[in-house]
């Protein structure tokens, strides 16, 4: 008997059309044989499936069912898709852990922490892992733009703490536009964080702990054609190279590997999860760890895990192997 599997994709964030992208090559490429899936779209309360003859079918919220005429699809497990809010920060892990339905991804209070990038970077920063210096903001709590500047040195990152995709996200050199930064960033999230710029090269690596042993993939560089990796970097096509292996010593590469293995334990990943870092000359430096890392095809992951020599279709099945047993 084939395994059924809710393909979920959509969500309630600007990430929602890259998480539409993400789920259609993880569908293309899964194995049919062994996995018969459903992508299910979930936007805000309307969670449904397109069935190509019966239409849209809303999912029964009681027990994450299907109803497809007489039928009734009970999942055997779900491949989580949704890059932010609800399928990146622990709300439906929530939901899917009292339903006692498995899914790809991390627990709920990994999920809720690691997209929490301020209280992600208190945890990180414990460890001993280098984390730039950073400032917390609440919406309703406005600051001072002086008393804020003197805490901080420009240039800075200001950007929603909770969100993906660079969105919201600006680089910050002179007083003069902190203001409309701030506002940019408030407008996707009602926190805020500012962080230190950190010049050097950016390098980014996937992670998977598949039979007990985390996988460590080939790390990237990304070499940005803007001033930093921004959403148009990310998702148009020469706006950056993205080098896999990345050209690094080999103590680099140990490094970063190392420090994913003590975060992804620290952190209690699960599945596939990406790190970000900028090196340069003082230090390896953690920027975020994405627990739902895009899956397009202009993604990164896709292109590591290739690198490392599997087939996606292989990996996709292990990633299920371990979330069903
Ligand atoms: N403190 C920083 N110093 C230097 N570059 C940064 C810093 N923070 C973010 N960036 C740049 O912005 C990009 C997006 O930031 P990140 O924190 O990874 O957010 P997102 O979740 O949107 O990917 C990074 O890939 C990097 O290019
Ligand atoms: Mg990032």
């Amino acid at each position: 008997m084939k395994k059924k599997i809710a393909l979920i994709a959509g969500g309630d964030s600007g990430e929602y059309s890259i998480s539409i992208r993400s789920a259609a090559m993880v569908f293309a490429e899964i194995d049919s044989e062994k996995y018969e899936v459903f992508v299910v779209e979930i936007k805000g309360k309307d969670w449904f499936y397109k069935h190509p003859d019966l239409g849209i079918i809303q999912i029964d919220k009681n027990d994450f069912s299907l109803r497809l005429g007489t039928e009734k699809i009970v999942f055997d497990g779900i491949f989580n898709m949704i890059h932010g809010s609800p399928g990146e920060n622990g709300k439906l892990q929530g939901y899917f852990d009292m339903l006692g339905l498995p899914y790809t991804s991390s627990n709920a209070i990994t999920s809720a922490l690691t997209f929490n990038k301020a209280y992600c970077n208190h945890i990180v920063r414990s460890t001993g892992v280098a984390v730039s210096k950073s400032i917390h903001l609440f919406k309703q709590h406005p600051c001072d733009l002086n008393v804020l500047l003197q805490k901080i040195s420009l240039p800075i990152f200001v950007k929603p703490n909770q969100g993906g995709s660079s969105v919201g996200m600006s680089k910050v050199s002179k007083k003069e536009d902190l203001q409309a930064a701030l506002e940019k960033a408030f407008a996707e999230d009602s926190e805020i964080l500012i962080e230190e710029y950190i010049k050097g090269r950016e390098l980014t690596c996937g992670a998977f702990e598949y039979r007990g042993e985390i996988l460590r993939f080939p790390v990237t560089e990304i070499i940005s054609k803007k001033e930093f990796f921004d959403y148009e970097a990310k998702y148009t096509e020469n706006m950056a190279s993205e080098v896999t292996p990345a050209a690094i010593s080999e103590d680099t590469k140990q490094k970063v590997h190392e420090t994913i293995s003590k975060l992804y334990r620290v952190l209690n990943c699960k599945g596939v999860v990406r790190f970000d870092f900028i090196l340069n000359e003082e230090n390896l430096w953690f920027l975020e760890v994405n627990t739902i890392p895009g899956m397009s095809s202009a993604s990164i992951v896709p292109q590591q895990i290739k690198a490392m020599g599997y087939s996606l279709r292989a990996f996709y099945s292990m990633i299920l192997e371990e979330t069903i047993r």
